[in-house]
């Protein structure tokens, strides 16, 4: 064990006087195997997981799960671990396991006949005991390596992000979700691939059923392969309700009679984009407490002008049509999986910057499970392409580190519940989450002043009828300081400085006048996480323009998960 990370685990009950030792778990076995509870997927004893996932493509063209050329696979599952992930979703090909002509092939042989040389000794050097593994046997021995990683402090920077491992909730392995991503190895998806939908050229409904079955029973002993994601993305000009019904409920049978204890996870039409069929006629099963839906959203599809629009107005308007799309059954007591979204991680498409605000703050609000497209930080190949760079991977190009470590933090605090049966006999309250750093309006524990800090330190807010964010426990209200200053607490509470309307379509901007000249301000970030007012933006309905800086969510919460805090 790390010698930082044992200190963090000694001194964590003084630093952190909400964390409960007694509670933490750190085994698997204490967890078992997962199901479902109303919109919760919770774990044996009746207490909530939150699926926190990373898709881990397996799916390509080599049918080698990506990067084995490029770290060794406990590396790899170590800083998996380490950026605060509890689950892959690991993609493969139906053919894995159906097509005869590839039971003998080798992952070296694999590499080599697409011409990838390169990525073939690197495998050799990296994980030199795959190399002469036939595909399904690599396959195998990732998930049992990665049941067994142990998180690392990879990274100097991300010591931060280390600490989080002292959470009540958090457990040492690491959850699988297969996903059956495509029949024949390569990138998915178009509509026109063959593979979209039951009875097109590659996707057979009984091969489908055979392979599903073998891979459920494959792994029916593997403690950690927790949920199956019975097809990805479904799609194309064969698409029909009648189909979907009937052979996802032969899927979900077929999966659950060799392997009950698998999740089992439909995906909707279009892409993943659609299951609003589901609010007139739900599924029909011979089991209960294993049904979990998926849906896939993108930026780039979800027909909101990120770029140009006003970001209030797509803000709203797209969050709108998810819940419509798939976000209503969470309110129907099912669970929703995002099983894909994802953006440019570094930062350079404006549209995609956007996007994830604002679906980090659906996140938050919504409290869903989720997985990012995509861990890989390269492909061997894709597209014909080798050495193929994923700009949306959370690791860089070479595997070698996090491609970009504020978007890790932005998305730390939705690794963690904020609701959900178990986890603590705290009344409710609410949080105030600040999407574009992934923050929180805190009090400050050096002057006591409002402040942006880890969404995992318990300060529980209540945004009251008359328009007055009081922290709870202290009976503090937030005030407006001068335009442009910084704000603060006081116990004023009638004060005009002391009311927030939540304004905009979006309702993220916390709107109140200034205490100099009584303009209309906007809470927004300041200099080094502090938080000022200043002129609201995008109020017209014109764009385009950002009022990202502005966006504050108040998110319904329960007491945080004492993941650890920063100072
Ligand atoms: C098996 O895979 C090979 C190589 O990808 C392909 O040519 C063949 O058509 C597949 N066979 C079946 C039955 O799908
Ligand atoms: C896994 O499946 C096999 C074959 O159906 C069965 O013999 C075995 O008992 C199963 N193991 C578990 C742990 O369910
Ligand atoms: C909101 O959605 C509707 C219909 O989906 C669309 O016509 C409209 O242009 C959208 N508005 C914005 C600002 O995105
Ligand atoms: C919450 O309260 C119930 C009933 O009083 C108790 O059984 C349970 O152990 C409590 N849970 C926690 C996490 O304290």
């Amino acid at each position: 064990m790390n010698p930082l990370f044992l200190i963090c685990l000694l001194f964590a009950p003084l630093l952190f006087p909400h964390w409960n030792p007694t509670t933490a778990t750190f085994a698997s076995e204490e967890v078992g195997f997962l199901s479902t509870a109303s919109r919760w997927v919770v774990d044996q004893s009746g207490r909530r997981v939150k699926l926190a996932c990373a898709n881990w493509a397996a799916h390509l063209d080599p049918i080698v799960a990506e990067g084995l050329g490029s770290r060794p696979v406990g590396d790899i599952a170590a800083a998996v671990r380490s950026m605060g992930f509890n689950c892959v979703r690991l993609t493969w090909p139906l053919y894995l396991v159906t097509n005869a002509s590839l039971t003998s092939v080798t992952v070296g042989e694999s590499l080599r006949r697409l011409g990838l040389v390169e990525s073939a000794a690197g495998v050799a050097v990296n994980n030199p005991q795959f190399v002469d593994l036939t595909l399904i046997q690599a396959f195998k021995d990732i998930i049992s390596i990665i049941s067994k990683t142990k998180p690392e402090l990879l990274y100097k920077d991300a010591l931060l992000i280390m600490q989080k491992v002292v959470s009540t909730l958090d457990r040492h392995d690491i959850m699988v979700i297969l996903d059956n991503q495509i029949s024949t190895p390569g990138w998915c998806c178009s509509k026109y691939d063959g593979n979209g939908f039951f009875g097109d050229t590659f996707f057979d409904p009984n091969e489908w059923l055979r392979g599903l079955q073998i891979m459920a029973e494959t792994f029916n002993s593997s403690r950690n392969v927790v949920g199956m994601s019975l097809r990805n993305e479904l799609r194309g000009p064969k698409q029909n309700l009648v189909d979907w019904y009937r052979y996802m409920q032969m899927g979900a049978e077929a999966v659950h009679l060799v392997n009950p204890n698998v999740l089992v996870i439909l995906s909707g039409l279009d892409y993943d984009k659609v299951l609003t069929f589901l609010s007139v006629k739900q599924v029909e099963l011979t089991f209960e407490g294993k049904l979990v839906f998926e849906l896939h959203w993108y930026g780039f599809s979800d027909g909101g002008d990120w770029k140009n629009g006003n970001i209030n107005a797509v803000c709203a308007n797209i969050s709108r049509l998810m819940m419509v799309k798939g976000g209503f059954l969470l309110k129907q007591g099912f669970p929703l999986f995002l099983s894909e979204f994802g953006v440019d991680i570094r930062g350079y498409n404006q549209g995609d910057n956007h996007f994830l605000s604002c679906f980090l703050s659906v996140a938050a609000e919504l409290d869903f499970d989720w997985a990012i497209w995509a861990l890989q930080g390269s492909y061997y190949i894709r597209e014909g392409k080798p050495n193929f760079d994923e700009t949306y991977g959370v690791l860089s190009s070479d595997w070698r580190k996090p491609r970009n470590l504020n978007f890790l933090q932005r998305i730390e605090a939705l690794q963690y519940p904020f609701q959900g049966p178990g986890l603590s006999n705290r009344s409710s309250h609410h949080i105030i989450f600040h999407p574009l750093t992934g923050l929180c309006v805190l009090q400050s524990r050096s002057n006591g002043e409002p402040v942006l800090g880890s969404c995992g330190e318990y300060q529980a807010w209540s945004y009251t009828s008359e328009l007055n964010l009081v922290l709870k426990d202290a009976g503090l209200c937030l005030q407006a300081g001068a335009d442009g200053e910084e704000v603060k607490f006081g116990t004023q509470c009638k004060n005009l400085g002391s009311k927030w309307v939540q304004i905009t379509d979006s309702r993220m901007l916390l709107s109140t006048y200034a205490e100099d000249n009584g303009h209309m301000v906007c809470l927004d970030l300041g200099p080094e996480n502090s938080i000022i007012t200043s002129t609201c933006k995008c109020l017209v309905e014109e764009g385009p323009c950002s009022s990202e800086s502005q966006w504050f969510k108040i998110v319904d919460s329960k007491e945080k998960v004492a993941h650890i805090i920063y100072s």
